[in-house]
């Protein structure tokens, strides 16, 4: 190896390192997390808001053709929901306008996130998966009071 080569090897390394770094600073810095797939939540058929105790909420969001249920959603400001979601038939999207979630609904398999509405307004959901002929109609509205 000559010097040219451990130059180059040495600042590839440090690139590396570097780039490294980079990823975990702006990973725990700006709180970038990924949706998790939980296996301790049984299977369910029915969409549902549950009440845990003030400002806790759990939602089961079930997406089918082409809607969600449950289709009305209403809970009160600064209230933290842990979404549950799947699909009865088709695989779906699930994206919250102005939220850190984009989860897919895949049938059997339970996908996780845990969001927080701090501010009062009314948050789209959307499909962002091509999921047949009714999909630029899949979405519903989590009103946040
Ligand atoms: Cu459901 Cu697109």
């Amino acid at each position: 190896m000559n010097s040219v080569e451990k130059k180059i090897l040495t600042i590839s390394i440090v690139f590396l390192v570097l780039l490294f770094g980079l990823v975990l600073y702006a990973a725990k810095g700006s709180g970038v997390d990924l949706p998790g797939c939980v296996t301790d939540v049984k299977p369910f058929e029915k969409g549902e808001l549950k009440k845990l105790e003030d400002g806790r909420y759990q939602l089961f969001l079930l997406a089918r053709m082409w809607t969600y249920e449950p289709a009305n959603i209403e809970i009160p400001v600064n209230s933290v929901v842990d979404l549950y979601a799947t699909s009865k038939d088709v695989v779906h999207g699930i994206n919250i306008a102005d939220k850190d979630v984009n989860l897919m609904a895949i049938p059997g398999v339970i996908g996780y996130k845990q969001v927080k509405f701090d501010k009062p307004g009314e948050y789209k959901v959307i499909c962002h998966e091509f999921c047949g002929v009714g999909h630029q109609n899949m979405t519903i509205t989590i009103n946040v009071k």
